[in-house]
């Protein structure tokens, strides 16, 4: 595969092409860059000047070199509003003399090999420059004097073109940035569905599926974080295209804090979509010489459906976002203490857990909230990140120690960004939160957000955790964040440049994550926001994966993972094996249907085993030899959805190695169905005229103590696999079935591997 970006005279004209997507921009008669096609691949040509179309005549109208043209029947790159442009803009400066209207036209343009960095800011990456080449647009605004640079990284794989703008102010006024989207995409019509990823805590990115309208649709988030409640992204889908076929636009910013994503269908049925920083309450300060950078947004291009546009993001985002060591790693199975204990932990309880997690195999031991200060609930201690003697009285480095000579990692729970007022920390800074003046500083948690906007509170932060750091052996750090912002203001600003607190912020935990990535590599990072209100490729660019949810009842992880497998790899998910009755929900779940849930993602339990019975136990051991041998295939595979638990009573998915000759399927059954023909369950990602040999792992204690084995079934071709099925339980005649009935919540794995290849 390669990308090429071709360049053509009069109209000058960028056409960037790889074997997917073909994206062009003219620059226009008055030198505003237009939006030509993007789509998929066309050929490359001299002009692309006849897909400009024709004006609609009655249409607010300039005069541009003698001749008719009116940008709001333009397709165009960058609008701003004040001109002829009457749909929203993607940026808005105020000048001195109270206008907003900024003019970027043409300037230069500059296009390089491989991907600049983004300074501060979290962004894909190549490894070297033959991946990738960048399209710089330089734009300027002659009365102002700002420059706008337009960034387009077009990859040599998947159909993925990057955006982000940078500012410099090249003029001799201060001016402020109101509003400054990373993206902006004017497509020619509105046949579109449009998809994004809504939900709440408890409940993260369930998929919505609407008929685009009319007017305004789209999402945002102005609580501080991405939010439970809305995701930093967005896809248009055509009204046909499903899993496996037809085209999508998946858009997705890598950016952690408020956003907005928008698209807005206008009277001639053209359909914009902008991306980036909410524009609500941001308001950016620019000074003559300042600059800013906006954050990145990802534009994916399929035509091979959904699952083509999740695949394109999870390449992406595991090999060119996520960073470090454990890039490529599969992931250690951990055991984390907090729904077996929430607060009630002391140094023997956690060894007593930890011990039994070895004897069934698992990796790593993360001890969770309550371990330092005076936190012995939520009511105390945030933000005091020193031991608390009395439960941990050989320390974070005693109790390490301990765990590690068990032969277990240890990891670790902190959360940076909050504190309690009842702490030493808030009764030496009280000026360190966010709050405004003369107004409440609302709790939520019994917890405040300390102002990390503030250099001087990061350098705090960080030097407390930087010296548990080095005295201790700790493999992963979980980075919890319980809250989101209100009464956004810092005491470190002033009036008018509070506008720039709630971007600020997000640079703050940005630059901490940076120093402690820096310092601490080896350790593994799992961000986590109240389970998964900060589940965002920004996060990922520092914290390879990210806690899912809260919500670890099986049946509902089933949605919420299938939801979040949209964007998001299944590497970067982290999934546990919780008790019964769910913490949450109530409900009762098989250990297998949790088990095998949860492998689709990091993979690790939740729970006391000690408080299991002994076959249960032997199960674990199971279930954990199983993810060891198929971890690397199911977290580093490409990953089908198969049948979605939004449309009823089936889950399927499967995970396809990248030679196609393995995969590992999960098929979920919610309730029961008596006297129920066996079902079919359609694979994908196969190689059609290949045999694969179909196996079902079978996890039970034996006498003999083997508790992990397969069971042949048979051989069968790609092709029969994909277009007839898989039958449900194929080990089981019609009468076992009907006698040793499933249940209600039962899963089925499938292992598949070509015959003839090991
Ligand atoms: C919220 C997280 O999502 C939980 O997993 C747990 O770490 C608690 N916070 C601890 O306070």
């Amino acid at each position: 595969m390669m990308q090429k970006i071709f360049v053509h005279e009069s109209p000058l004209t960028f056409h960037l092409q790889n074997d997917e997507l073909s994206y062009i921009i003219s620059i226009l008669p008055g030198g505003l860059p237009g939006q030509l096609y993007c789509g998929k691949k066309l050929h490359d040509r001299d002009s692309f000047d006849h897909l400009r179309g024709k004006a609609a005549p009655f249409n607010a109208a300039l005069t541009v070199n003698n001749d008719y043209f009116s940008e709001e029947t333009e397709r165009l790159e960058y609008p701003s509003y004040g001109s002829s442009d009457y749909r929203r803009p993607a940026v808005s400066l105020l000048q001195e003399n109270g206008s907003r209207l900024a003019v970027f036209t043409y300037e230069s343009h500059e296009i390089i090999r491989g991907k600049p960095r983004l300074e501060s800011l979290p962004a894909v990456y190549t490894e070297n420059p033959e991946e990738a080449s960048t399209l710089i647009l330089g734009l300027r605004d002659a009365v102002t004097g700002v420059r706008c640079e337009l960034f387009y990284t077009i990859f040599s794989e998947g159909g993925v073109i990057t955006r982000s703008v940078r500012f410099r102010n090249e003029g001799n006024q201060t001016l402020y940035l109101e509003k400054a989207m990373s993206l902006c995409l004017d497509l020619p019509d509105d046949d579109f569905e449009w998809i994004s990823l809504d939900g709440a805590w408890g409940r993260e990115r369930t998929p919505q599926i609407n008929r685009l309208t009319t007017g305004f649709q789209g999402i945002e988030s102005i609580r501080g974080n991405s939010s439970h409640q809305n995701n930093p992204f967005l896809a248009l889908k055509r009204v046909h295209t499903n899993e496996n076929v037809g085209e999508v636009f998946g858009f997705s910013l890598i950016y952690s804090g408020n956003f907005l994503a928008q698209v807005q269908v206008d009277q001639n049925s053209f359909s914009r979509v902008l991306m980036g920083i909410n524009p609500t309450w941001f308001e950016w300060e620019l000074k003559p010489g300042d600059s800013f950078q906006t954050p990145e947004a990802v534009m994916v291009y399929s035509d091979q459906g959904l699952n083509g546009m999740s695949r394109c993001f999870h390449r992406l985002y595991r090999t060119r976002l996520v960073r470090g060591p454990w890039r490529d790693k599969p992931r250690p199975i951990l055991i984390n203490n907090w729904e077996a204990t929430e607060f009630d932990i002391s140094e023997e309880l956690i060894l007593q857990i930890a011990s039994k997690a070895k004897e069934c195999g698992i990796e790593m031991f993360v001890l969770d909230d309550g371990w330092f200060g005076a936190r012995r609930s939520d009511r105390a201690g945030l933000g005091d990140w020193f031991p608390a003697a009395e439960i941990l009285p050989n320390g974070i480095s005693g109790l390490a120690e301990k765990v590690t000579s068990l032969g277990m990692m240890f990891g670790l729970w902190i959360e940076p960004e909050m504190v309690n007022p009842d702490s030493d920390l808030y009764r030496e800074h009280p000026d360190w939160i966010l709050r405004i003046p003369d107004r409440r500083a609302s709790l939520f948690r019994n917890q405040c957000v300390l102002d990390f906007s503030r250099p001087e509170v990061v350098d705090h932060i960080y030097e407390m955790l930087a010296k548990i750091l080095r005295e201790s052996k700790i493999s992963y750090i979980k980075w919890d964040m319980n809250r989101s912002i209100t009464e956004c203001w810092s005491a470190a600003f002033p009036p008018h440049r509070q506008g720039e607190i709630f971007h600020r912020y997000i640079l703050g935990v940005y630059s901490l994550y940076e120093r402690l990535i820096s310092e601490f590599p080896e350790i593994l990072f799992e961000s986590c926001a109240s389970g998964g209100g900060r589940f965002d490729p920004g996060m990922l660019y520092y914290a390879p994966q990210t806690w899912t949810s809260d919500d670890t009842d099986a049946y509902e992880r089933l949605k919420i993972q299938y939801g979040t497998s949209f964007v998001y790899p299944i590497v970067s998910m982290g999934s546990h094996v919780s008790a019964v009755p769910n913490f949450q929900s109530g409900r009762s779940v098989s250990l297998k249907m949790r088990a095998e849930t949860a492998f689709f993602g990091t993979f690790g339990y939740e729970l006391d085993l000690n408080k299991l019975s002994a076959d249960e136990q032997k199960e674990v051991v199971g279930y954990t030899a199983f993810m060891k041998e198929h971890r690397q295939l199911i977290q580093f595979g490409d990953f089908y959805r198969l049948a979605s638990p939004f449309d009823g009573n089936e889950t399927g998915w499967m995970v396809v190695s990248e030679d196609r000759s393995e995969a590992v399927v999960g098929w979920y059954h919610a309730l029961h169905q008596v006297n129920a023909r066996g079902r079919y369950l359609k694979l994908a990602g196969l190689k059609p005229d290949a045999c694969y040999d179909l196996q079902i792992p079978v996890i039970q204690p034996e006498e003999n103590g083997v508790v992990y084995q397969t069971k042949e079934i048979g051989s069968f071709f790609g092709d029969e696999l994909m277009n007839a099925g898989v039958i449900s339980h194929p080990d089981q005649s019609a009468i076992e079935s009907f006698i040793h009935p499933a249940g209600d919540f039962s899963s089925e794995i499938f292992l598949l591997k070509e015959r003839g290849k090991d």
